[in-house]
């Protein structure tokens, strides 16, 4: 049976659990002077981008290449998408590679599930608007469990636009699963109604209410999804209302942000630029989960693939 990675959702505890242990020993395969194994020589995966990114296009083709996997990069600009192919079409079209792993992202809520219609191949959803994403969610999981932070009972307060975030919907939910709580807070315009109900979070409009979280997660304006507008007065009062940088921390807050960073707009240049933030650890745990979900979807998660070095499971 093929297996897909569409939402998190699908994902229970151990399952998860499983995830962060097997980026654990990809993560020890980094550690090498020659970061490349065999694994997953002879299979095929197709990256399908048909919205714009830099960090998951970037790390699930390197992790594609680490594993030995051959990986075709497919764009929506530049491809036979500008001249009005389906999406449809083109998995169709891919799918005549004979591919093993399709990972997508695209603009449309649900693009993945109807992509998985058209191929027997595991479809990986790489981002589908406002719906989910989640390998982000895995990667934010990790990169806390690599710190040593316990996701047990730990507090995580998603800070902007969650309105539009994809990135908190999986957040919330992969959180919970493993046992922490999460606040919302946002102004009311970019809170979704029944976000209490729906993701199991608190709601705020109070910024001051991240001073309970041990982890703010700073969220991306989304721009691109707000159309004319409407949803803040100015970007200015945005930022004096809700931007988070050093003033609006207690020491020993976590800082993530999933980037692309707008700063001066949800971050401070200053807090942007701190070490002590997580974002390029965030990158860094990308690669790493990601390598984790292509092996798990091509060569686990059988039994016997668990306790077998990650190298001797070759295709
Ligand atoms: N966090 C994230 O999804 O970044 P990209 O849009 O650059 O892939």
């Amino acid at each position: 049976m093929t297996r897909n990675l569409i939402t998190v959702d699908d994902l229970d505890r151990d399952e998860i659990e499983r995830y962060l242990s097997l980026t654990d020993r990809f993560a020890e395969v980094m550690q090498r002077d020659l970061k490349k194994v065999p694994t997953l020589r002879g299979r095929v995966v197709v990256n399908m981008f048909f919205e714009s990114s830099t960090r998951t296009a970037t790390s699930f083709e390197l992790a594609g290449k680490r594993l030995s996997a051959d990986v075709i990069n497919v764009k929506g600009s530049g491809s036979s998408v500008d001249k009005g192919e389906t999406l449809k079409d083109t998995v169709l079209t891919l799918n005549a590679y004979r591919p093993d792993v399709l990972v997508i992202r695209h603009k449309s809520v649900g693009a993945c599930a109807a992509a998985a219609r058209y191929t027997d191949a595991a479809i990986v959803n790489a981002g589908d608007g406002t719906h989910a994403h989640p390998t982000q969610s895995l990667l934010d999981l990790y990169t806390l469990r690599r710190r040593g932070v316990s996701l047990e009972g730990l507090h995580v307060a998603y800070v902007g636009d969650v309105m539009h975030s994809r990135v908190a919907r999986s957040g919330a939910a992969a959180f919970r699963t493993m046992g922490a709580k999460v606040t919302f807070i946002a102004p009311p315009t970019l809170l979704p109604p029944g976000l209490e109900e729906g993701l199991g979070g608190r709601a705020s409009h109070d910024i001051r209410d991240i001073a309970d979280a041990d982890v703010v997660y700073v969220l991306r304006m989304q721009h691109e999804r707000m159309g004319d507008g409407g949803f803040v007065p100015s970007l200015r009062e945005y930022s004096r209302e809700y931007g988070v940088g050093h003033e609006r921390l207690r020491p020993g807050q976590l800082v993530m942000h999933p980037g692309p960073m707008n700063r001066g707009v949800e971050i401070t240049d200053a807090l942007a630029d701190d070490p002590e933030v997580l974002v390029t650890a965030q990158v860094e745990s990308g690669m790493l989960v990601r390598m984790a979900v292509l092996y798990d979807l091509i060569a686990g998660p059988a039994e016997h693939v668990r306790n077998v070095p990650v190298e001797e499971v070759a295709a």
